[in-house]
């Protein structure tokens, strides 16, 4: 970072072909330490050093301006730009940046011993970077040295793998050889003239997946303890990157209520989705906007009020994989799905109906008053209807609607079968 900050900053000025070789081997620096780094300092990363192109929101403060593209993504766009001299001052100030970024977090780190189930964690987490964000191009926008960067990625994690060789024996040492095989088979498939030519497919069934497969069977064999890194949305737990529990929707939910995972509140829950009984005039349901076969959406720029032909000022989302969201709506207002019910019932344009009433409401039902207890029995001393319960029971259907189940997903999860028709 210190030498592409000098480049940038110095007279006379840099010629373009030396910035942009600075910035590959600025990059290819930071591939050395990214899965650790990323690991540790996910949003401080994701934030200041690896940044982004685009403007992003900053979930935790949804209120502030949004950050402007910054960090090795943006510069690595703005060097390979054809008019890279009209960018030269920007260019500059972000490099100062990043370099200030830089320093603070070194002067800010204290060492500290990482435990080994932290640093296969790492390694794990990192072999996803590298098929998310490594080969699909998308970390490196402009000079698209993705591949490169994969390599390097993956010689870096082999290196640190290598670090419990040591004293192996059985199963293990076996799991062991295998890992570092599936490393050097990585590398080898990443031996492409061209960022087109790369077969992705082949990397991610014969490498990828296996690699990220095969450092769980080691943690096991190998006795290591662990404990879920609660800073990741990732399950750990799992074999494949397109498991269906591959992300953890309970890092995504700030549980305030009760868990969602319940099965008679979901079934409570789908129950109500589609019942106008919430509603003021008893027409509108969740699924009038959020309808099934319309991906959870009605189908029109902004969805119409409970007035026929006055629209809200909003498009309504699909509802297929929210739950894997830390926020919800456009401007972000609410931290999670439960907390997003109210929000419709007090709509005057949607539900507009008080919970007391709608209580009442369901209180008069006996297929109702049966649901929730079968759901609710007991964990309120009160009424099983209350407006903690609606919400939840709501919430628990809502995060059931995920979408990892495609033919694709399928194929890739399954070492052996062939692609469906
Ligand atoms: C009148 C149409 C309408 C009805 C009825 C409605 N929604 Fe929505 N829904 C919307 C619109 C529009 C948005 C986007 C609002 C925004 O961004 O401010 C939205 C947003 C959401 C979101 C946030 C999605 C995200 O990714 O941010 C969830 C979750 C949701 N609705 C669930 C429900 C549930 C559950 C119900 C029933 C209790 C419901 N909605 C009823 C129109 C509707």
């Amino acid at each position: 970072m210190d030498t592409l900050a000098h480049y940038t900053n110095k007279t006379p000025l840099a010629t373009a072909d030396q910035l942009r070789d600075q910035i590959i081997s600025t990059r290819l620096a930071y591939k050395r330490i990214e899965f650790l780094f990323d690991y540790n300092h996910t949003k401080y990363n994701y934030l200041n050093i690896n940044g982004g192109p685009l403007l992003k929101i900053d979930e935790d403060q949804p209120d502030a301006p949004p950050i402007k593209p910054n960090g090795l993504q943006a510069l690595d766009e703005l060097i390979f730009l054809d008019d890279i001299d009209s960018e030269r001052n920007h260019i500059n100030e972000l490099s100062q940046e990043l370099l200030k970024a830089v320093k603070f977090i070194e002067k800010s780190q204290t060492v500290h011993e990482l435990e080994d189930f932290k640093l296969i964690e790492a390694i794990r987490s990192g072999i996803v970077r590298v098929f998310t964000l490594g080969v699909t191009g998308f970390d490196t926008p402009g000079s698209v040295n993705a591949i490169s960067e994969s390599e390097e990625s993956l010689r870096v994690m082999l290196e640190a793998f290598q670090r419990f060789e040591v004293g192996l024996e059985g199963l293990a040492k076996k799991e062991y050889k295998s890992v570092i095989k599936l490393f050097q088979q990585g590398i080898n498939q990443l031996q492409v003239q061209s960022f087109e030519e790369f077969d992705r497919m082949s990397f991610l069934r014969e490498s990828i997946n296996p690699l990220y497969k095969g450092l769980r069977n080691f943690v096991v064999l190998n006795k290591i303890n662990t404990k879920q890194f609660k800073n990741h949305g990732q399950n750990y737990a799992t074999d494949n990157l397109f498991d269906s529990e591959f992300l953890d929707s309970d890092f995504y939910q700030e549980l305030s209520y009760m868990p969602l995972d319940n099965p008679q509140s979901i079934a409570l829950g789908k129950v109500l989705f589609y019942d106008p009984i919430l509603s003021h005039n008893l027409k509108m349901s969740c699924a009038t906007c959020h309808a099934p076969e319309k991906a959870f959406t009605d189908g029109l720029p902004t969805s119409e009020s409970n007035v026929k032909g006055r629209f809200t000022k909003r498009n309504a989302p699909t509802l297929i994989n929210a739950t894997y969201a830390k926020r919800y709506f456009h401007d972000l207002r609410s931290a999670n799905l439960e907390r997003q019910i109210p929000h419709v019932f007090d709509n005057p344009e949607e539900f507009n109906l008080s919970f007391s009433e709608a209580i009442k409401r369901l209180q008069k039902s006996d297929k109702y008053l049966q649901l929730f207890e079968d759901a609710y029995d007991g964990i309120s001393n009160k009424s099983d209807i209350n407006q903690r319960s609606i919400s939840n029971a709501l919430a628990a259907y809502v995060n059931t609607l995920v979408s990892f189940d495609s033919p694709f997903d399928q194929y890739v999860r399954n070492g052996n079968n062939s692609y469906p028709a």
